[in-house]
């Protein structure tokens, strides 16, 4: 139990509780939306230039780490269009029915959110295909030689796709979004204006040390920010005066093992791992999940890319290896390397 709390916690995944959070703390406009200033920029030019077209946007697809803001920013883009807005998931689509029952029922400039487009299987994403070039639905009717099919015309729509491994769109997918936004990691002082911006909105009262002090453990993600504001902000209402300063932060991130640069414990049992049993490495992604009990999901799509990010983690073809930059955090002595110095 304890350990499902703290995985969570800074975990970028979406966890129960995160929708209702997200709601209330997502931005509403497009001036509202703190950091990828160059996302941003781009995506309202587009807008703009649909709008004076008077036509819907081209197919946006975007992808990044889980919890940068996709979901967001698609939203955002349905309500600066003014357009109506259709939330699905890869996975959620099944039949091919499934996806023209979305399809048929879809009007002119309406945008249909796809997240996990990546978990879309092969059929779904052939039906999908003349759906976003020619704005038509091909349907088979009747099996064996006497099939034929019927074409339907669409509206004209607007396909946004979210996705955390663009390397698993097929190319085909990939070539019919006319416009493509890598959502990257934000600068910690965007994530501290993020954190202020939250607690202004859940009616937390906190000072700069502590917002510095949430920002430096999140991960450089939003939806981490968000997260440990509310888990401090429930701690300091317990155990504080209902005001966040350093002290209570510090206390509240001692409880949950949450490190200055938001490694938690998982993170570290991955580090030590790797030095304790394989020599700091080359090992592969999944012997380390098996020798840590994680999955290799896990691992890969939560863990690592901070892990790299913070430059504690390399990848090589022979396997991942732990940096002399992590053995110093971890205040280990990396083998054959000369302690006096
Ligand atoms: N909440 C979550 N992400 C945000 C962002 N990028 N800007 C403002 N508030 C947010």
């Amino acid at each position: 139990m304890e350990d499902e709390n703290l995985e969570r916690l800074i975990s970028a995944k979406e966890a129960n509780g995160d929708n209702t959070l997200d709601t209330t703390l997502r931005p509403q406009a497009i001036t509202d939306y703190i950091g990828q200033d160059k996302v941003k920029e781009s995506i309202s030019i587009t807008i703009e230039a649909a709008k004076g077209r008077n036509e819907p946007i081209e197919h946006v697809l975007l992808y990044g780490a889980p919890g940068l803001g996709k979901t967001t920013l698609a939203h955002l883009i349905a309500r600066e269009m003014g357009a109506n807005i259709r939330v699905t998931t890869g996975p959620a689509i099944e039949k091919s029915g499934d996806l023209a029952a979305i399809l048929s029922n879809l009007e002119e400039g309406d945008i249909l959110f796809i997240d996990e487009i990546h978990r879309l299987n092969k059929t779904i994403e052939e039906i999908l295909y003349p759906a976003m070039e020619d704005y038509a639905l091909d349907i088979i009717i009747g099996k064996g030689p006497g099939a034929r099919t019927v074409r339907i015309d669409l509206p004209k729509f607007t396909i946004i796709g979210a996705t955390t491994k663009v390397s698993l769109l097929s190319a085909p997918l990939r070539d019919r979004f006319g416009v493509h936004h890598h959502l990257n990691f934000y600068e910690p002082e965007d994530i501290q204006r993020i954190v202020e911006r939250s607690a202004g909105i859940l009616g937390v009262d906190i000072d700069r040390d502590s917002s510095i002090a949430i920002a430096q453990r999140a991960r450089r993600t939003p939806r981490v920010a968000n997260r440990l504001l509310k888990r401090v902000r429930d701690y300091c209402a317990v155990k504080g005066d209902g005001r966040l300063n350093d002290p209570v932060c510090r206390a509240a991130f001692d409880m949950m093992e949450v490190d200055e640069l938001g490694l938690d414990h998982v993170d570290r049992r991955i580090l030590e791992t790797i030095i304790d049993k394989f020599g700091g490495g080359p090992v592969g992604l999944n012997t380390i999940a098996a020798s840590t009990g994680e999955e290799m999901s896990t691992v890969e799509d939560v863990y690592e890319p901070y892990l790299m990010q913070l430059g504690f983690l390399d990848r090589s073809p022979r396997g991942r290896l732990v940096t002399r930059l992590a053995y110093e955090h971890l205040g280990r002595q990396k083998p054959g390397q000369d302690s006096l110095v």
